[in-house]
């Protein structure tokens, strides 16, 4: 790979300009809890994406977003499980830990699986411990909505900052009754408020609102002081997320109804390994020019070589 190293917060080709905190306080800072609380205050929008890899956490990091999760939807963009459940600690902190070395500016957050924080605050810490030493997050995100806030408040107390989750949270599914948005009714968009304000006083640093009703959004975001990232939430959340895979066309799969696609990548790499396999099986590819030469007289000594008996050969020296 030959790409030119840039200077960590150096504006990247095709990458928006940048304004005046728009990459950090200080040009070429890193993103800090402070300049995501800072935007909330100056109401200017926070970019999160997922990645999920080396080269993922490159394009996140050229295209100039403030904050990366390292997502456990990577279960099904990455490793192909059909929903986030099966999705290992030990996968997670490996994706992790790919993404930091792609990765200088941006924060960097480490979704905590199922399994690896519901069972009690040691367990919760343990685990958000691994994605801080193992894989160099700066912060890890729980799921469960106002469930977890004992969990959050653990691991805050530990010294890791932590994101919340509110509303559609994948891992429990089935208990919230499928795929589908939350909040429709006055007394559950009461629970998601509720689970928020749990979550915020639990000490998160901010809160993922996914899948609820623009009028419960709008209605809560007055008692919220910590930034609050929508995915499916409407457009008064102080930021938004998506899924890599989703915003670029590269997954397959049924895409939920909040996303929106600027790019048909899957297309386009079906296309150019079409391509590819045509050429070989249609002898185009390899051209000359991607072969390697050796000199016309080690050439002509090669065949001579090759054409004496096997047995009159001199051992060959040297090693390979
Ligand atoms: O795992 C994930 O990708 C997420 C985002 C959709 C917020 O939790």
């Amino acid at each position: 790979m030959s790409s030119a190293p840039r200077t960590p917060g150096e504006p990247a080709e095709g990458a928006a300009p940048p304004t005046r905190d728009s990459r950090g306080t200080k040009p070429g800072g890193r993103v800090t809890l402070s300049v995501l609380a800072e935007r909330k205050t100056l109401g200017e929008p926070i970019v999160m994406v997922t990645a999920y890899d080396f080269p993922s956490a490159q394009v996140a990091e050229a295209a100039g977003v403030d904050v990366v999760l390292v997502g456990d939807t990577a279960a099904m963009t990455v490793l192909g499980y059909p929903s986030t459940v099966p999705v290992t600690l030990d996968e997670m902190v490996m994706l992790a830990a790919a993404v930091r070395r792609g990765l200088t500016t941006p924060l960097l957050v480490g979704d905590l699986p199922f399994g690896s924080y519901e069972g009690s605050n040691e367990r919760a810490v343990a685990s958000a411990q691994r994605f801080v030493k193992e894989a160099g997050c700066d912060a890890v995100k729980l799921e469960r909505g106002g469930q977890s806030a004992e969990r959050a408040s653990a691991i805050a107390a530990a010294g890791i900052p932590v994101m919340g989750h509110v509303g559609l949270t994948p891992q429990t599914a089935t208990a919230l009754g499928g795929y589908r948005s939350q909040g429709r009714t006055a007394e559950r968009a009461l629970e998601v408020a509720r689970d928020a304000e749990a979550l915020q006083e639990a000490g998160c640093f901010a809160v993922v609102f996914e899948a609820i009703p623009t009028e419960v959004t709008d209605a809560i975001m007055a008692g919220m002081e910590i930034p609050v990232i929508g995915i499916g939430a409407g457009p008064a959340t102080d930021g938004q997320v998506l899924v890599f895979h989703d915003l670029l066309g590269i997954y397959d799969g049924h895409t939920a109804r909040f996303v929106k696609r600027y790019a048909a990548i899957r297309e386009k790499m079906v296309a150019g390994v079409a391509e590819y396999a045509r050429d070989v099986r249609e002898r185009r590819y390899p051209e000359p020019g991607h072969g390697y030469t050796m000199a016309p007289d080690e050439a002509a000594r090669l065949r001579e070589l090759l054409a004496e008996p096997a047995a009159e050969r001199e051992p060959f020296g040297g090693t390979w």
